[in-house]
């Protein structure tokens, strides 16, 4: 056992629905263990302005059911420098801080594995609606920003087919299909292009498609479209165009953006957040550092974070065929 007496919080990179209900969990787990507890805000740029505050159960009342991050987050390049790092670990010592829990993604786990370098106690919690992190299959986020994707494709899919046009969604995800290949499956949508499949995008065959479908009485066609794609092969904007042009069916495109990333969290965001949270302060209290907490095969799991970092993941194999024969 540890003789960790503070416990330091914050949230990094893109916010995510339910890290509320992750901070609360941190929070009060760790004062129900006799342990006391700071928020840091503004991620580690907020961290190296000494933006600290101390927190109570009662400064996470009310937040479960809530968006964002209490905490606020922020990307912080400054931070890759050994020597930000090393006045950030001395802020943390100097507020008695020698525990820290850190909400984010890869990248704030890279600052987390530096910190724990420098003598903090850190421990990394999966917080991003792209599902990327490769120990873990459940990301805090992922399934709000999932539902919110999908209750928009179902309201575009109306107008679509009143119109009789295709609509190309753009869905988030940075470098990853998560979102996509799930929001299609959830939509019935036509078709779905995403960055780990980018071989099966192919402009002659989406007009084929498009067509082909057409020809057979469909009235709209839905295409889901991940941001990854959009960036590297062709902007969704430009993608209706050629499809406009080339079949003569309206096509309009409609990038779903920050919605996705907002919202009250869905049941089991709150829930595997708490989780989250609840199995940070117990690792910090067991005497673990440079941990990240994953969820895998049905069990919460931690790895050193040079092995998290260090693992890849894909889309599921089934997944992706079972997606070959309900999206078309
Ligand atoms: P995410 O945590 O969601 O992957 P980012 O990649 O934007 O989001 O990273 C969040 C923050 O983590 C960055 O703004 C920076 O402060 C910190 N960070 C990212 N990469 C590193 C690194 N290699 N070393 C130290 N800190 C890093
Ligand atoms: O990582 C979450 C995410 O929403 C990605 O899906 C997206 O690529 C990125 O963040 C957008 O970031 P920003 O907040 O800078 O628009």
């Amino acid at each position: 056992m540890s003789e960790i007496k503070t416990i330091g919080v914050l949230t990094s990179g893109g916010d995510a629905p339910g890290m509320n209900a992750c901070i609360r969990a941190v929070v009060r787990t760790a004062i129900s263990k006799g342990l006391k507890v700071k928020g840091i805000l503004r991620g580690y740029a907020g961290l190296l302005k000494e933006e600290i505050i101390d927190m109570d159960g009662h400064s996470v009342s009310d937040i479960i059911s809530r968006g964002g991050t209490i905490l606020y987050t922020a990307r912080c390049l400054e931070f890759k420098q050994p020597e930000v790092q090393q006045k950030a670990a001395e802020i943390l010592k100097k507020h008695g801080i020698d525990g820290l829990v850190v909400i984010g993604g890869d990248g704030s786990f890279a600052g987390a594995r530096q910190l724990a370098s420098l003598g903090i106690n850190t421990i990394g919690l999966p917080g991003t609606i792209d599902l990327d992190i490769a120990c873990t299959d459940y990301t805090i986020g992922y399934d709000t920003a999932l539902t919110t994707a999908m209750e928009a494709v179902d309201k575009i899919r109306d107008t679509s087919s009143s119109h009789e046009r295709c609509s190309i969604i753009e869905v988030m995800g940075r470098n990853a299909g998560y979102i996509a290949l799930r929001c299609a499956i959830a939509t019935g949508a036509e078709d779905v292009f995403f960055p780990e499949r980018r071989q099966d995008f192919s402009i002659e065959g989406i007009i084929k498609h498009v067509k082909d479908l057409r020809a057979q009485g469909k009235k709209h066609h839905i295409i889901i479209y991940a941001e990854g794609m959009s960036k590297d092969v062709i902007s969704s904007v430009d993608l209706a165009k050629i499809i406009q042009a080339e079949t003569g069916i309206e096509a309009r495109a409609t990038e779903l953006g920050h919605i996705q990333r907002g919202g009250s969290p869905t049941a089991n965001d709150r829930v595997y957040a708490a989780l989250f949270g609840a199995k940070a302060v117990d690792l910090l209290i067991e005497g673990k550092s440079k941990r990240v907490v994953g969820y895998r095969k049905g069990e919460f799991v931690d790895y050193d974070i040079n092995e998290a970092l260090a693992m890849t993941k894909d889309i599921d194999e089934y997944e992706y065929n079972v997606s070959k024969w309900l999206v078309r």
